[in-house]
């Protein structure tokens, strides 16, 4: 296994990893394309590279096969997760016939011990519903209490959120 920092080159590398977090097949999307035409998708990616991003890539013999990343957002354009403009949102994917390999948890703890250098915390969202919660749980990721929202898929997200300090 192998995990480096993600690089601007890495950019078609997080589309695909964005499909796989967003569940956008299970929303009838065909293409990690299609998420360049939704903007509460597409902003955890486009123009990757700005101030204040920060990725991991990971992978199996040379084949990069997962990307945890974070980005800041403001008031004006939110992600699903946000909390407040100093608090970067996390997401991570990995490629589905890859999971449960530990390559999550890896991606997960280099991109947080990065991260605690930079930032205060970090949050994400997350569907209840989703085995990811007990990897975040166990990583000190704590629910914001009344973040509960249903979701497209008629279920529920929580933002989660993890401090540093
Ligand atoms: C969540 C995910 C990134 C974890 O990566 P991974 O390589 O499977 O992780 P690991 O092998 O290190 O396992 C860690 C945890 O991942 C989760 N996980 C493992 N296999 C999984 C699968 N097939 N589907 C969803 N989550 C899975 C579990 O929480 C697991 O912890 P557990 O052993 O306590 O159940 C990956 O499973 C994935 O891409 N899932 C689909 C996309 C997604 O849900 N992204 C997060 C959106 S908030």
């Amino acid at each position: 296994m192998f995990i480096r920092p993600a690089e601007i080159a890495d950019e078609k590398l997080l589309w695909a990893m964005l499909y796989e977090a967003s569940y956008a097949r299970d929303g009838g999307m065909d293409s990690p394309d299609q998420l360049r035409d939704v903007p509460t998708l597409a902003h955890y990616v486009e123009d990757w590279g700005a101030a204040g991003d920060l990725g991991v890539v990971g992978g199996f013999d040379g084949v990069a096969l997962g990307a945890a990343w974070l980005r800041l957002f403001d008031a004006a354009d939110p992600a699903y997760g946000w909390i407040d403009a100093d608090t970067p949102e996390l997401a991570i994917g990995v490629a589905p016939e890859t999971r449960g390999t530990g390559l999550g948890t890896a991606l997960m703890s280099a991109l947080l011990d990065a991260a605690r250098e930079k930032f205060d915390a970090v949050s994400l969202s997350v569907r209840l519903e989703n085995p990811a919660v007990r990897l975040y749980q166990r990583l000190g990721f704590v629910e914001v209490e009344g973040s509960g929202k249903v979701n497209p898929a008629g279920t529920t997200s929580v933002t989660m959120v993890l401090r540093f300090r």
